[in-house]
C-alpha cells in the first residue's frame, strides 16, 4: 500500500477508510493531504474487492476547511494548479467506484464541506459545527462547492450560507438535505457502521450501478465540470484590495 503522511488509509475486504490525519491542525486541508486523497481516491479504485469507503477525521474535527496557512505559501507549482488541487480533490473522490460515507464530527468548515458533498453519503455528530466561511476570508467558495452545495441543498440555501458565512448547526444541515442521518457523538462510529454494514451487504454491480445513475442524473441537473475555472475565481480575489482587506481581518480574529 502506498504509504502517506497527512492520511491513514486502510482496507480490509469490502471495507475501507481514509481518515484525514493532522488531528493538530484540526485536519486542515493542505496542498499535500489534497494530493494525497487524490492518490487514496485512486488506490482504492484498484481495490475490486472493496465497497465502501468511509472517511473521516482523527482527533476533534472532521476538517477545519483549506489549511489558510498555505494561502500565504509560495510552493514550486504553477499558480492555477496551486488553487486547483481541491477541485481536483472532490472529483477524485466523487469518480470512486466504491461508495464514500462521510463520517462527520466536531467542525465541518469550508472546504471541508465540499470534500463531504463530493462523498455519496454523510452521517454527522448532532454536535457537529459547520460554517462557510470563504466569502469572510475575502475569497468565492471554490473547489466545485457551488455546483455540489445547489445540488445537495438547493440555491436559495447555497446563497444563504455562503453568503452569510453564518454558522449552521447539524439538525439543520440534516434538515436542508445536506446529511443523511444525525445521531449524538458517541453513536457515531456505531451508525457508520451498521450502514457500512448494510451495504457491503449488497452486491458490487448493482451498488456501482446505482452510484454512477445518480451521479449521472445529478450531473445533468448540476454539472461540476465549470469548476475548472473556481482557480482563477481565488486567484482574481486574492488580487482584489477590498477582499485582501476582508482575509487579513478575516486571518487576525483566526490568529488571536
Ligand atoms: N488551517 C490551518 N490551521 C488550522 C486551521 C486551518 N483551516 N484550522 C485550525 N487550524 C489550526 C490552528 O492554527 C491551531 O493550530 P496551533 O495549535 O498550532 O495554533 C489548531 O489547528 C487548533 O485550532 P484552534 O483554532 O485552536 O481550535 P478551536 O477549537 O479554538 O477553533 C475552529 C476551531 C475551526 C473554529 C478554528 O480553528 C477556525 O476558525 N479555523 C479556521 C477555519 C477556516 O477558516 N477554514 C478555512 C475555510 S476556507
Amino acid at each position: 500500500m502506498t504509504s502517506y503522511s497527512t492520511l491513514l488509509v486502510e482496507a480490509e475486504g469490502p471495507r475501507g477508510s481514509i481518515t484525514l490525519n493532522r488531528p493538530d491542525k484540526l485536519n486542515a486541508l493542505s496542498g499535500e493531504l489534497l494530493d494525497e486523497l487524490i492518490a487514496a481516491a485512486g488506490w482504492f479504485d484498484r481495490q475490486p474487492a472493496v465497497k465502501v469507503v468511509v472517511i473521516s477525521g482523527a482527533g476533534r474535527a472532521f476538517s477545519a476547511g483549506a489549511d489558510v496557512t498555505g494561502f500565504s505559501t509560495v510552493d514550486d507549482q504553477p499558480i492555477h494548479r496551486r488553487s486547483d488541487r481541491g477541485r481536483q480533490m472532490a472529483d477524485a473522490l466523487e469518480a470512486m467506484r466504491a461508495v464514500t460515507i462521510a463520517n462527520i464530527h466536531g467542525h465541518c468548515v469550508g472546504g471541508a464541506l465540499v470534500l463531504a458533498a463530493a462523498c455519496d453519503l454523510r452521517v454527522a455528530a448532532e454536535d457537529t459545527h459547520f460554517s462557510i466561511p470563504e466569502v469572510d476570508l475575502g475569497i468565492p467558495l471554490a473547489w466545485g462547492g457551488i455546483p455540489r452545495l445547489v445540488r445537495e441543498i438547493g440555491p436559495a440555501a447555497t446563497k444563504e450560507l455562503v453568503m452569510t458565512c453564518r454558522p449552521f448547526d447539524a439538525r439543520e444541515a440534516h434538515a436542508l438535505g445536506f446529511l443523511n442521518r444525525t445521531v449524538s457523538a458517541d453513536q457515531l462510529d456505531d451508525e457508520v457502521e451498521a450502514l457500512v454494514s448494510s451495504l457491503v451487504a449488497m452486491p458490487a454491480l448493482p451498488l456501482e450501478a446505482t452510484k454512477r445513475h445518480v451521479n449521472a442524473v445529478t450531473s445533468a441537473m448540476v454539472a461540476t465540470d465549470r469548476a475548472w475555472s473556481d482557480a482563477h475565481a481565488l486567484i482574481a480575489a486574492r488580487n482584489d484590495p477590498e477582499s485582501q482587506a476582508a482575509a487579513e481581518r478575516y486571518m487576525a480574529r483566526f490568529r488571536k
